[in-house]
């Protein structure tokens, strides 16, 4: 059964974050064949990095329940020392790491990380993903390199960028043209990585209304909660 929290007091644990989570698997099964393996069948090559929240676990139970994953191929980080503890108790089968996981590209807990889920709610189009996006570069070319393919799942906040001065229509172009620059850098050259193969040209006039919702390009935007922020992920699969 399908567990449905308050909307009104939780942002990541209810209907829409679930769809949300599970739209990750479809796009991969989809688009990633060379990340699947065929002997045992349906089964994740390398492992998976999650930012953890409070309700990361959800995503650990989404891959190990259908068996897309072990736990021990599951990496959940997080900046909060005390909650990465706790997850620690819970699942100790399962890598941890706390701290800021960017300071962490090298370490070994992520030397087969093949699907990247970065869903730190960053502003979409903010100056931060420039530093971020260099460092999950690392870890993208490393992935690209071992299993011929990597995933990369950036989810941003959408609305947010209104705060800080920018429109979602620019918002979303910048973070389309930022992603496109990190992952240029990690593919091979057989498939080149475009702001536009990211989002088409003009697509982003489309979030100008604050009632869209549905997909541009390789961004979903989606409201996690019937009232509140839309979101904008980004799901681009390297080769
Ligand atoms: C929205 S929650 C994650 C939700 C979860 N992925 C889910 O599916 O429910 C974001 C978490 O990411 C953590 N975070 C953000 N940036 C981080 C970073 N650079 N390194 C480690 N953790 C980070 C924050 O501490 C926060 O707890």
């Amino acid at each position: 059964m399908i567990e449905v929290s308050n909307r009104a007091s939780d942002a990541f644990e209810n209907e829409g974050k679930r769809a949300y989570r599970a739209r990750h698997l479809e796009v991969l099964r989809d688009q990633a064949p060379e990340l699947w393996t065929d002997d045992p069948p349906g089964r994740l090559r390398g492992a998976w990095l999650e930012l953890m929240g409070s309700t990361g676990w959800r995503t650990l139970k989404l891959l190990t329940g259908a068996n897309v994953l072990s736990p021990s191929s599951f990496v959940g980080a997080d900046l909060d020392h005390d909650r990465i503890d706790d997850y620690r108790r819970r699942y100790p089968d399962a890598r941890w790491l706390t701290g800021d996981v960017l300071d962490h590209v090298e370490s070994p807990e992520l030397h087969d990380v093949s699907v990247i889920h970065f869903d730190g709610y960053e502003a979409a189009g903010s100056t931060k993903f420039d530093h971020v996006g260099e460092q999950l570069g690392v870890i993208l070319r490393r992935a690209v390199a071992r299993h011929g393919a990597a995933a990369l799942l950036v989810n941003s906040d959408l609305d947010a960028t209104r705060l800080h001065g920018q429109q979602p229509p620019a918002a979303l172009r910048r973070q389309a043209m930022t992603l496109a620059a990190v992952l240029a850098g990690a593919s091979t050259a057989r498939r080149e990585v475009t702001p536009e193969t990211l989002l088409p040209a003009g697509a982003e006039t489309a979030v100008g209304s604050r009632g869209f919702v549905g997909l541009l390009g390789a961004f979903e935007v989606y409201r996690g909660k019937n009232t509140g922020h839309r979101m904008a992920c980004c799901r681009v699969v390297l080769r």
